[in-house]
């Protein structure tokens, strides 16, 4: 037989890889609960018709998808937003507005597997349904950037680069374009902080042929401030999208963490449903790709069958974060540790030994013990390896003796305990 190798692009969790999971995880959740987010979740697969409906080219050709027995066209899915909008929209009415909900699921997407993307990642969704205010889009943005913050990114470490895709539509429409000459022009924005201006330049002249228009879509690329932005615009409904855009970034300020946010007019999103605020974090030292990506969606819900409601929030993935902060010596993950680790000084005493282990268990304790039965120091070595915090030697002489020894394996210190006193409470052992 031969041996099958892991799938390119997935990973195996060992419990060291474990460990670190689980902490990134946690963190997610408990920046999600103090920020007032309710967990839901929902299939891994779903029709493949929900998400290449309307999340766009991108991810519609990096899915993971197959037949099922009745001849239904089935998706793993790549992301959680059509997931979440398919659940709102199905209980629309009962639902307490707002919806302040949080995910954290494993995806799958056929990419091909490179420095922070794989073929299956986890990804923390925060979003918010119903509000229209761009408060709801600061607070999951707030939400992001605690949790980063929590963990020790400062603003040099990390930028939350803001636009909107309504006020470009808007400042592109008052210079000319038309609508459908819009998608092209947000493809080429997206591209433009990894090209060079003569990279740039070239692929400008593909996409616009007309030299006058090609000038001013050069003007908006350069534009550095929402100042800048607010001068360009002239018509009544882009100037109300600037003023949208001020108000999030006071919200921002408000918030205590205008430092972490800048406007980035290159800001666009990969996927289509974006109509309002869109964000990304990247890291500063720009060696990786975005940590976090979102935004808001005025259309997704009705696209999808359901009300016109509208929605905003954002999924940052483990990979690139996980990434980020060992480089930046940031992984504060805690080895599991075993309360007590239990060795008899005598084999004749090994049932004694288990008898007190599944006591401890029983108590609500981690205990465990040596599957050997070897020499004292030996057993010692396990109760390191396991990070035992104590040790209880049971001596040759047990039960007549009911006495046992309890060794704090810090610092080396050592008590003497009746067994009954110490199993009545545990914890006078262990201060
Ligand atoms: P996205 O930009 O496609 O947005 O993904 C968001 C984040 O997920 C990325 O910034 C990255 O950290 C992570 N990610 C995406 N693809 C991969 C991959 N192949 N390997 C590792 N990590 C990956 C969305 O998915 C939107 N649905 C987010 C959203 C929620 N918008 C509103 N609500």
């Amino acid at each position: 037989m031969s041996k099958v190798s892991p799938v390119k692009g997935t990973r195996d969790f060992y419990p060291e890889q474990m460990a670190i999971r689980n902490w990134i995880l946690d963190g997610w959740k408990a920046s999600s609960i103090r920020n007032g987010f309710l967990e839901y979740d929902g299939p891994i697969f779903e029709h493949l018709q929900l998400f290449t409906q309307k999340s766009g080219e991108g991810i519609a050709s990096e899915l993971f998808s197959f037949t099922d027995r009745g001849d239904r066209a089935m998706a793993i899915r790549p992301e959680m937003t059509p997931t979440l909008a398919r659940m709102v929209n199905q209980q629309i009415n009962a639902l307490p507005r707002p919806i302040k909900w949080f995910s954290m699921p494993r995806c799958c997407r056929a990419e091909k597997p490179q420095k922070g993307r794989l073929r299956e990642f986890f990804q923390w969704n925060v979003d918010i349904i119903g509000p229209e205010s761009v408060l709801a889009d600061a607070e999951c943005i707030f939400t992001a950037v605690d949790y980063l913050r929590s963990v020790g990114l400062k603003p040099d470490d990390i930028q939350c680069k803001l636009s909107s895709r309504k006020m470009l539509a808007l400042l592109l429409e008052d210079q000319g374009f038309s609508e459908d000459e819009l998608e092209p022009l947000y493809v080429l924005l997206d591209k433009r902080p990894k090209l060079s201006d003569a990279a740039f330049s070239e692929l400008l002249e593909k996409t616009v042929p007309d030299a006058a228009k090609r000038e001013k879509m050069m003007a908006i690329q350069a534009l550095k401030s929402v100042d800048e932005i607010d001068e360009l615009a002239t018509g009544d409904a882009a100037k109300e999208s600037v003023a949208e855009l001020r108000e999030l970034f006071n919200f921002l300020d408000s918030m205590g963490i205008g430092q972490y946010c800048t406007f980035d007019i290159s800001i666009v999103r990969g996927l289509a449903y974006y109509t309002g605020p869109v964000f990304e974090i990247h890291d500063m030292k720009g060696s990786l790709r975005a940590v976090c990506g979102g935004g808001r969606y005025d259309n997704l819900l009705a696209g999808l069958g359901g009300q016109k409601v509208t929605g905003t929030g954002f999924g940052m993935g483990d990979v690139v974060l996980e990434i980020l902060l060992t480089e930046r010596g940031l992984l504060d993950v805690k080895t599991q540790n075993m309360d007590f680790f239990i060795i008899d000084a005598d084999k004749e005493r090994f049932e004694d030994v288990l008898k007190l282990t599944f006591q401890l268990r029983s108590r609500g304790y981690s205990a465990s013990f040596s599957y050997k039965r070897a020499a004292i120091g030996k057993q010692f070595k396990q109760a390191t390896t396991q990070n035992a915090r104590f040790s209880i030697i049971i001596e040759p002489d047990f039960p007549e003796n009911s006495n046992i020894n309890i060794k704090n394996l810090a610092d080396g210190s050592q008590h003497q305990y009746f067994l009954e006193e110490f199993l009545a409470d545990p914890t006078i052992a262990m201060n």
